[in-house]
């Protein structure tokens, strides 16, 4: 079985403001509610489970009964963890519970703040990992990416044909996900925040899924003002 899993458990401190960035208008509707429709509107998934902070788990329930169609049983809403890995394997605790966590379970984790996923992405994302037990969705790096391991001087300019940017989704065969994070010793857990760097950690492949230049994640007031153009575009 495949479960979409909306991480929306951040604090959005890098945007600043009184609620987390996940929750703010979008010409009429905020963020999450466009992410949460588009994996709502795959009918590829059991079930969508979106994770978001305690405190604002009814508010989002209420969103989708006001913003989505009747969604019955498809979207479950819980709380998140105090990292995004933390949140993942709340959604994986989650599918355990309901008696549905086994070897062929994949999961589709996606940033709340990426609205303008589209249902490609998600659809090979799925489909890759009937192969691969984990996939990154990533787009060719546009900047030369330089690397200064001390923070003043350039240490290294990796071949930037062969850099890519990472996006989200990132899916995964969730009882192995779960397996190697936790194998992890906690100070690694700390400063992994990257789901896919568990199985790159591992030894393990992760295979590429082609993400879109417009695919972006809404992080400073900056982006907002993106999005919006981005969205007027697509009514167009
Ligand atoms: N996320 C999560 N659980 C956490 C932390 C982050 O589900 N404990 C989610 C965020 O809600 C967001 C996604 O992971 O949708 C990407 O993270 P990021 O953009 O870093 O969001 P925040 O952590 O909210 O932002 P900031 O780092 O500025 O506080």
């Amino acid at each position: 079985m495949v479960y979409g899993v909306i991480l929306a458990g951040g604090v959005g401190s890098r945007m600043g403001g009184e609620k987390p960035k996940q929750y703010l208008d979008l010409k009429g509707k905020p963020i999450i509610v466009y992410t949460i429709e588009k994996f709502f509107t795959c009918p590829q998934f059991e079930k969508v489970i979106v994770l978001c902070p305690a405190q604002w788990v009814e508010h989002t329930r209420n969103l989708i009964a006001k913003h989505l169609a009747p969604a019955g049983d498809k979207i479950a809403v819980i709380e998140g963890g105090s990292t995004r890995n933390e949140t993942i394997m709340n959604a994986i605790a989650f599918i355990e519970a309901e008696g549905k966590l086994d070897d062929s379970t994949v999961i589709v984790t996606h940033d709340s703040v990426r609205p303008f996923v589209t249902h490609r992405i998600i659809e090979e994302n799925i489909k890759v990992c009937e192969h691969f037990d984990a996939c990154d969705t990533v787009i060719p790096a546009t900047d030369t990416i330089v690397e200064a391991l001390n923070g003043a001087t350039i240490s290294n300019i990796p071949d930037r044909s062969r850099m890519y940017q990472g996006q989200t989704p990132q899916s995964f065969k969730a009882t192995k996900l779960k397996a190697l994070y936790e194998a992890l010793t906690d100070e690694e857990k700390d400063i992994l925040t990257d789901a896919c760097k568990i199985f790159v950690l591992k030894g393990e492949e992760v295979a590429l899924v082609d993400g879109e230049t417009f695919n972006i994640k809404i992080t400073y007031p900056y982006d907002l003002r993106i999005a919006k153009s981005l969205l007027e575009d697509e009514e167009e």
